[in-house]
Order: structure tokens, then sequence, then C-alpha cells
């Protein structure tokens, strides 16, 4: 056995795939052991009994993404980096964005002047593509994939970044060529941008009005189109923040035939509602996200999904924009019609205990499901997976250690992101992490952040392992 710089003793450790008491030996900052009665070492952690997880893998968060003046992201890879390790999560894997005419190679270049020197945790990046330009498929694209940039999101909606559907069909046909994963973000881009000027032609422009002018078919609609296409192509395909039953309903209809549909959904669409966007005042805007909140017969739809294996990843959509700030929420400092508040919410650091509270500890989704959800899963659907994702020996030490029955009242004060507000406000739930390993070091103990800018190294992403994925059981009751 190499020799140990770190023992966590008496753990009560789950992966996906199994629970058992251990000790976790470390050295240079990966697992080496697993058993009982570990050497002694110098440096020793006592878990004592409690659970100790894989750190969580937030596969789909946005920091510091340039945004169209005046819009700004408030969390960049220090803040983002920070809030998210605080909330148990060692592993992020945000956006590098293509801006039309822009070459994608300059768009991961500057992405990563972005990133460098700040990151407190490890990160990958998906690309998102808006101008997939013939060189852009022939030349770049492929050698973006050579090099670790394996997924890439395509928008269906938004002006400066949807794609048509012969486009999204030829960087489906490219992502099969080359093994890589299309996450869509599936809105009609027309139905919105009409029911959104009736909406305002008829004076409705308070942020309440944003659920209005995207609807459920809107989803529906541009979900089962872009499954569609998948199925012409032959490719797996990734919907992304998936919001209610009607979008669940093509999704499970696809794999029902046995078509490679993965899917993912995020913690606003189990504890928000549309009328979170009807707050009093132009407070709805905090809510403002695309797809919006639905209703509560549409969140007990998502945890049903969640539950019956639909859903193969839950990431936060982080997506970070203050609300009083003339670079966020008030775009100029004016509250604007709802169309042109900037789209996203924080999430980094509250995804893992919302979902370990109200999921685990609810009894809507098992331990084990919680871990393939949020950290298993989509480490091997970007091809991270076993350095990330797990414990065992040869996996990076992204270890969380949770206090399962602290009692947390969430409140913006005690988050670490640069967003003035969360839309968890006053939220009471059960469980936290006491800390948090990244690569070994400790990023997150006691309530406080003790990360160091610049430990994140940037990861290059294998293809991804969609077939491998870990299918949730069926519940009895569906
Ligand atoms: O409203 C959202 N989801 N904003 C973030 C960008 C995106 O589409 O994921
Ligand atoms: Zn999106
Ligand atoms: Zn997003």
């Amino acid at each position: 056995m190499a020799r140990l710089d770190l023992v966590v003793r008496n753990a009560r450790l789950a992966t996906e795939s199994e629970e058992r008491r251990c000790d976790i030996g470390v050295a240079d900052g990966r697992v080496v052991a697993l058993g009982a009665g570990l050497p002694k070492c110098a440096r020793e952690i006592d878990a004592g009994e409690r659970l100790v997880l894989p750190g969580g893998v937030d596969a789909h968060c946005h920091l510091d993404q340039p945004m169209p003046a005046p819009m700004k992201m408030a969390d960049d890879f220090a803040s983002g980096t920070r809030s998210a390790a605080c909330g148990g999560t060692t592993t992020v894997i945000p956006f590098a964005a293509q801006a039309k005419g822009q070459s994608l190679a300059a768009a991961v270049a500057d992405y990563h002047r972005r990133a460098e020197g700040k990151a407190c945790i490890d990160y990958a990046f998906h690309l998102i593509v808006s101008d997939p330009t013939p060189r852009v498929l022939a030349e770049e694209l492929p050698g973006l994939i050579r090099e670790g940039y394996t997924s890439f999101k395509i928008y269906m909606t938004y002006d400066d970044l949807r794609l048509s559907d012969r486009e999204m069909l030829d960087v489906m046909d490219l992502a099969r060529r080359e093994g890589a994963m299309v996450m869509v973000h599936a809105e009609n881009s027309d139905a919105i941008a009409w029911l959104s000027d009736k909406l305002i032609a008829a004076g409705r422009s308070a942020p309440a009005h944003h659920a209005a002018a995207r609807p459920p078919a809107v989803e529906r609609e541009a979900t089962h189109r872009a499954i569609a296409l998948s199925e012409l192509i032959d490719v797996p395909i990734l919907i992304v923040h998936v919001s209610g039953g009607e979008a669940i309903e093509q999704i499970r209809w696809a794999q029902a035939r046995g078509l490679n549909i993965h899917a993912e959904t995020c913690p606003q669409y189990l504890l928000l509602t549309a009328a979170h966007l009807g707050a009093a005042g132009y407070h709805g805007a905090k809510c403002v996200c695309s797809p919006p909140p639905r209703d509560e017969a549409s969140q007990a739809e998502v945890w049903r999904a969640l539950a019956s294996g639909v859903f193969s990843v839950f990431s936060s959509d982080h997506a970070p924009f203050r609300y009083e700030d003339p670079h966020g929420k008030k775009p100029g400092g004016r509250e604007v019609a709802f169309p042109h508040i900037p789209n996203g919410i924080p999430g980094l650091e509250t995804r893992l205990p919302l979902l370990f509270s109200e999921g685990v500890l609810k009894g809507r989704i098992d331990l084990r499901s919680f871990v393939a959800l949020t950290a298993a899963n989509p480490a091997r659907m970007y091809g991270l997976y076993p350095r990330k994702g797990t414990i065992a020996p040869g996996s990076d030490a992204d270890l969380v250690l949770w206090d399962e029955r602290r009692e947390v009242t969430i409140t913006n004060d005690a988050l670490h992101h640069a967003v003035d507000y969360t839309p968890y406000e006053g939220l009471r739930i059960t469980g936290w992490p006491a800390l948090t390993l990244s690569r070994g070091e400790v990023v997150w103990k006691d309530g406080e952040f003790r990360g160091t800018a610049g430990h994140g190294q940037f990861m290059k992403c294998g293809l991804p392992e969609p077939a491998r994925l870990r299918r949730i059981a069926a519940r009895s009751w569906e």
C-alpha cells in the first residue's frame, strides 16, 4: 500500500453501488485504500460513523460566461467554485460559449483565461455551439473533442444562440461520428417570441408573465423535435433542465422505444412554481429561468421521474445574476419587461442539500440514487468516471462528510456565491455537508470555507459513457 498521507476513519461510505463501513486511505490526493483498521497516519479525520459520499459533480452551471452588455454574471470561477465546495460539490462543468461569428477555439482560450488560477475545486468545460459553420464542424469541433471537450450544448431558443433544425442535425451528426455528447436546451423559439409579443402588446410585461410565454407545450414540442432529430441521426442526446410532466412524457416515450435519450433536471423544478414568478413588485425576476418553474402537479411528476430512472443527471443550472444590479436582473438599473430579464437562478451551493433533504430524507429517492444522480452519472456522462463520481482506489479523494441531522434554514447571508439572493430564502431543510475534501485538501469545514483559489485543476473529459449509466429501478408504486 502507498504511504498514506490522510486517513478518514470510521466512515459510513456510500457510492452509487454500495454502502459499507470502512476507513478511507488517501495518498497524493487519491483514494488508495478502503478497509477496516488502516494504519495510523499523521493526518486523520474521524468521520464518527457519519455518511461519507463522493463529492458532487455539478455538470450544468454557468460561471463568468460572457454575456451581451449590460449583463454580467455575478460569479466567476473563484466565487462560484467556493460556493460549490461549501455545498459539497467538488467538480463543476461550466460552458465555454461560442458567440455567433466567433471561432470555438477562441471561446475556449478566453474561457481558460477566465478560469486560470481561480478555482478551488476541479473543473472541466462543456462547449456551447452557436455557429456550426463548415469550418467549425470539419476542423474545430473534432479537434476540441480530441483535446478533452467532449460535450456541447445547443439551443433551440434565445436569438443569439439558437440553431435551426438543419444545424442541429449537423451538430448531432458530428457528435455521432466522434462519440461526443450533445446537450439540448429544448424550447420552441418562434412560439416563445410570438407569445411574448402578444403578452407585451396586452400590457402583461411583469416577471409573472415569463411563465405564460414559455408554457409546457413550448418545451414539449421542442423536446419531441430534439428526440426525433437524434433518432434520425441515431445519436445519444441529453435534454437539459427538464421542467415538468409534458416534456417527461416525451422522454419516457423515447426511452420506452429504446432511443438513447438522457435527461437532466434541477432543484428549481422540484421546489419552485410559477407562483414564485408572481412575487410582489419585481421580485419574481429572481426566479426567472428557462424553462420556467411550473406547478405542484408538475413538481410531483419530476419527483416520480427522478425515482423511476427517467433522469440520469441532477444539476443546478446555476446562472448567477444579482437582483439589485444594473448588470443583473435590473439591466441598466431598470425594472424591465420579462423578455429582457436575464434568465437564470443561483443554486450551486444548495443543489445537494436540497435533494438530500427533500429526496433522500423524505424517502422519495434512495441514497444510491442520490449519489448516481449528483455525482456518478454526470461523471460518466461527461467522461470523468471513475476519477470523479465515486470513492474507490484510484479515484480522486473528493469526499463529503455529511451532517445528516443538521437542521438548516437557508438564508442568502450564509451562502458563499456572489449573488444577492437565493430563491430558497427561509426554506427549512435537514442535512448539510460538514466537511468537503477536494483531492484530499479541506475546502469546507465547520461552517467555514477553507479552500484556496488555484487548487482546482482543469480536467480533460474522456468520451461519454451513456450506455453505462446506472438505471434507477422503478418504484413498486409506479
Ligand atoms: O434560465 C436559464 N436556464 N439560464 C441559464 C442558461 C440556460 O439556458 O441554461
Ligand atoms: Zn439552457
Ligand atoms: Zn444552463
